[in-house]
C-alpha cells in the first residue's frame, strides 16, 4: 500500500548558522524520506526557521537592524548547508510568516473556545531601563547558596543550585546593567493539566509508535507530576516589546516562540501547498484534505532537548484545536552529536563547522556515511571521533565498498571494450541470488532503514560487502585476465561481482544518493533500474563506462584542517563562516586573520560591523607573557602556547607555525582574548585568542604591548 508522510525536523533558530548538530538531525530525516520514497512512498519533507522570540530581537538590536532583517540574511546561508549535504527538503520557510500567523492565531482561538486557555496574574523581573519582563537568562547576581557572583537567574553554575531569580542576591539586568524590579502582568496559560488534556496525552503516550518507549515514559513522568514538580499549565503568552505573533484581543500580548514554533511545521506545509510544489510532488489536494485524511502520516524527527514541547503541548494542542489538525503519528527522538566525547552547546555547536567541511573539499557523503553507521533507533547520543571517521571511511567506504567497482571494472574495459557478461559466473551465483531475494536481501535491510535503524542497516550491507569481496578473491579475475583461455571467465566474474556492485548501490542509496548517481552513470544504466529491490542480471552485451573514481579516501590532513582554526590566529568560540557576518560568526578580531591557515577562500578583509563601547567591553584583553611554545605533533599551521596571565596560565593553539619558531617566542608579551570560550580541539582544549595582524604584505605578525605591561593587564 502506498503511504503518505509529512515529515519535518525541528525549526532550527533564526540567529545563527546550522551546526553538526543540525545537519545530523537532517542527515537522519533525510535518509529515511529517500528511502522511504524508495518504497513507492509520497513523502512531502519540509523544514522552516524559528524566528521569533526575544533572543532574536535582542540581537537583531544589538546588530543595529530589523528582526525580520536578521532573519532573512540567516534565511539566505541555509541552501549552501542543505545543498552541500544533499538535504533534500521539499519547501523551506519561517514561522516569522502569514500562514504561521493565522494558523498560530487558529489554533488559540479554538483551544479557548474549548475553555483550554487561562489568564492569570504573574510577577515577574521587569529592566526598568530597557522597559521588558526578564526571562531567566537575562538576570544575574549573586548565588544565594554559595555567594558566587554573576550567577544565572535560575541556577548556579558553581554550586549547581537551583532557584527562582527572586532569590539573586544583588540581581541586575544582562540587559542593561539595571536592578530589576517585580512587576505583575496578566499572562495566559494553556490548562495542560486539565484533566482531558491529561487524559488524552496517557492515551496517546500509550499508544505503541508514537514515540519510543524510554520518551513515553520520560513524559508520563512529567505528566503525573512527581512530588512538589506537579504538572503546570503552560504560559503561552509574553509582554511587549516581544517578536512574536500578537494574540488576539489582548493588545501588547505575544504568544510565546514555543508555542508558535511547532505550528510553524503546518505553516511549511500550508505554504508548501498553496506554492503549488505540492502538486508538482504528486499531492494534489489542498492543504487541509490532506491533513484530515486519517492515512496521512505526520512525522516529526527531534532532538532529546525538546520532547517536553513535543510530547505533552504539541499534541494537546493539536488535538484540542481540532480537525484539520492532526496529533503527530510519530515522533522520532535522537540523542546528540559529541564531537571526540564532547558535548555540544546548544548555540555554539562544536569544534565541526559544516560549512569548513564542505569548504575544505571533504566529501559530504561520507559524513552522511559516517552518520549513518553510528545512528540507531534509540535515544543515544552519537560520536563523531575524527580517527574512527578515517577508519570507517577508508576501510569499509572505500577498501570494502568502491573497491569492488575499481577491481573488476578495468578488466571489463581493457579485455572486452567495456562489455559486460549476460550470464553470471557459476562461482558467485548463490551470493548474487541471496542479493536479489526480497526476504534475505531487500526486506531484511529495509525493515531496518524503516526502523530507523541505520547502523544495524549498514552492517547487514557490510556482510554482504565483505562477502562480494571474499567471491572476488576466491575467483582471482586479475590471474585469470593473464590467460587467453580463461579471459572468458574473468568477464562473467566481473560481471557478477559489478551486478553485486550495483544492488548494494541501490542498498545504499538513502545514504549516499550522489554516489548511487555516479554508479548509475558508469554502470550505464536507465532511471528504473536503481530502485529498491533489483533482481535482473545485466542484458548480454550491456556496455559499461571505463571506471572512474567514485569516491577518494579521507586524508588525515583533511581532518586537521577540520580542526584546526580556519583564518584565526586563536581558539574561536563559533566556527567562522564564509562571508558570514560577525554575528554569524565569532567576529573576526581587529588584527588576527592569518593567511594560509585555512584551505578555503581567503576571508575577505571587511571592515569591521560598528559595535558599542558596552560591547567592545565585553571583549576581554590582556596583555599575556608567552610561558612556553610547542609544536603540535600533526598539525600544519598551529603551535601550541602556554600563556601566563598573571594569575592563571591558559593553553591556546594558535595558527602562527609558518611564521614563528617557537623558541623564538617564549618570554615575549602579546595581547590575548581572555574571555573566549574554550573550544576543543583535535590537539587539546584552546582557551583564549592571541592576536596578530596579517595583510598583503604578509603575517602573521603577533602584537605586543609597549614596554611596562605585566602579564594579566587589562587592555582597554
Ligand atoms: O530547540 C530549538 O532549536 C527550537 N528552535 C526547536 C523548535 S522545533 C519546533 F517546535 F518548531
Ligand atoms: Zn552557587
Amino acid at each position: 500500500m502506498i503511504e503518505t508522510f509529512f515529515v519535518t525536523t525541528a525549526l532550527p533558530y533564526a540567529n545563527g548558522p546550522f551546526h553538526i548538530g543540525h545537519i545530523m538531525e537532517y542527515i537522519q530525516a533525510d535518509i529515511w524520506v529517500r528511502f522511504q520514497r524508495m518504497q513507492g512512498h509520497r513523502v512531502h519533507f519540509v523544514g522552516a526557521d524559528d524566528a521569533h522570540g526575544a533572543p532574536i530581537m535582542l540581537k537583531a538590536e544589538a546588530e543595529g537592524v530589523s528582526p525580520e532583517e536578521l532573519i532573512a540574511r540567516i534565511a539566505a546561508g541555509r541552501p549552501r548547508y542543505l545543498e552541500g549535504f544533499h538535504i533534500g527538503f521539499d519547501h523551506w520557510h519561517s514561522t516569522d510568516s502569514p500562514e504561521n500567523v493565522a494558523l498560530s492565531q487558529d489554533v488559540y482561538r479554538r483551544l479557548k473556545a474549548e475553555g483550554l486557555i487561562d489568564s492569570k496574574p504573574v510577577e515577574q523581573f521587569y529592566d526598568p531601563v530597557k522597559g521588558m519582563f526578564l526571562a531567566d537568562r537575562y538576570i544575574k547576581g549573586e548565588c544565594p547558596k554559595c555567594h558566587s557572583k554573576d550567577q544565572y537567574g535560575d541556577a548556579c553554575e558553581v554550586c549547581s543550585s537551583v532557584y527562582s531569580p527572586t532569590d539573586l542576591i544583588e540581581p541586575y539586568s544582562t540587559l542593561t546593567g539595571a536592578k530589576p524590579v517585580l512587576r505583575t502582568s496578566d499572562h495566559f496559560f494553556f490548562r495542560l493539566s486539565e484533566p482531558r488534556c491529561v487524559a488524552f496525552l496517557h492515551e496517546w503516550l500509550g499508544q505503541p509508535g508514537h514515540v519510543q518507549p524510554q520518551v513515553a515514559n520520560k513524559a508520563r513522568e512529567w505528566l503525573s507530576g512527581k512530588g512538589d514538580q506537579a504538572l503546570s499549565d503552560w504560559d503561552i503568552s509574553r509582554d511587549a516589546p516581544y517578536f512574536g505573533i500578537p494574540i488576539p484581543d489582548a493588545p501588547g500580548k505575544y504568544f510565546y516562540v514555543w508555542l508558535d514554533a511547532p505550528i510553524g511545521y503546518l505553516a511549511s506545509l500550508k505554504s508548501y501547498f498553496d506554492s503549488g510544489k505540492a502538486r508538482a510532488n504528486g499531492e494534489p489536494r489542498s492543504f487541509e484534505a490532506f491533513l484530515t485524511d486519517p492515512d496521512t502520516r505526520q512525522i516529526h524527527f527531534i532532538g532529546k532537548d525538546i520532547i517536553y514541547f513535543h510530547t505533552l503541548f504539541w499534541p494537546a494542542m493539536l488535538k484540542f484545536a481540532g480537525p484539520p489538525y492532526r496529533v503527530p503519528d510519530n515522533i522520532h527522538v535522537h540523542g546528540f552529536i559529541t564531537v571526540s566525547g564532547e558535548k555540544m552547546s546548544k548555540s555554539r555547536g562544536t569544534g565541526i563547522s559544516p560549512l569548513r567541511y564542505l569548504e575544505i573539499g571533504m566529501n559530504p557523503e561520507w559524513l552522511r556515511y559516517y552518520i549513518a553507521a553510528k545512528l540507531n533507533a534509540n535515544v543515544e547520543d552519537l560520536d563523531f571521533n575524527p580517527d574512527d571517521f578515517l577508519a570507517r571511511i577508508n576501510s569499509d567506504l572505500i577498501g570494502k565498498y568502491v573497491n569492488i567497482a575499481s577491481r573488476c571494472a578495468p578488466f571489463i574495459t581493457r579485455l572486452f571494450a567495456g562489455r559486460l557478461s549476460g550470464e553470471s559466473h557459476r562461482g558467485g551465483r548463490s551470493l548474487l541470488s541471496r542479493l536479489q531475494s526480497r526476504e534475505e536481501c531487500w526486506s531484511r535491510v529495509g525493515l531496518l532503514y524503516a526502523e530507523r535503524e541505520f547502523g544495524k542497516a549498514l552492517r547487514e550491507i557490510g556482510g554482504f560487502l565483505d562477502e562480494i569481496n571474499r567471491y572476488i578473491d576466491e575467483h582471482r579475475p586479475w590471474d585469470k585476465a593473464k590467460v587467453a583461455t580463461e579471459h572468458h571467465e574473468v568477464q562473467q566474474i566481473c560481471s557478477t561481482a559489478l551486478a553485486m556492485f550495483w544492488y548494494v548501490t541501490v542498498l545504499l542509496k538513502p545514504v549516499m544518493p550522489e554516489t548511487a548517481a555516479k554508479v548509475q552513470d558508469f554502470l550505464n544504466l536507465p532511471d528504473g533500474h536503481m530502485a529498491w529491490g533489483q533482481h535482473s542480471f545485466f542484458p548480454a552485451g550491456h556496455i559499461i563506462q571505463p571506471y572512474r573514481h567514485l569516491m577518494t579516501r579521507v586524508d588525515a590532513k583533511q581532518l586537521d584542517a577540520l580542526f584546526e582554526l580556519p583564518a584565526t590566529a586563536g581558539a574561536e568560540s563559533v566556527p567562522r563562516e564564509k562571508g558570514a557576518s560577525a554575528s554569524q560568526a565569532a567576529p573576526p578580531s581587529p588584527a588576527s586573520a592569518v593567511p594560509g591557515a585555512a584551505k578555503g577562500p581567503a576571508a575577505p578583509a571587511q571592515a569591521p560591523a560598528t559595535l558599542s563601547i558596552d560591547e567592545f567591553k565585553k571583549v576581554d584583553l590582556r596583555v599575556a607573557r608567552i610561558a612556553a611554545a610547542e609544536q603540535v605533533a600533526g598539525a600544519d599551521k598551529l603551535l601550541k602556547l602556554t600563556l601566563d596571565l598573571g594569575e592563571e596560565t591558559r593553553t591556546v593553539f594558535a595558527g602562527i607555525k609558518a611564521a614563528y619558531d617557537p623558541a623564538a617566542l617564549v618570554g615575549r608579551l602579546t595581547v590575548m582574548v581572555a574571555n573566549l570560550a574554550p573550544r576543543k580541539m583535535k590537539f587539546g582544549i584552546s582557551e583564549g585568542m592571541v592576536l596578530a595582524a596579517s595583510g598583503e604584505a604578509g603575517g602573521p605578525f603577533l602584537l605586543s604591548p609597549d614596554s611596562g605591561a605585566t602579564p594579566g593587564m587589562r587592555i582597554s
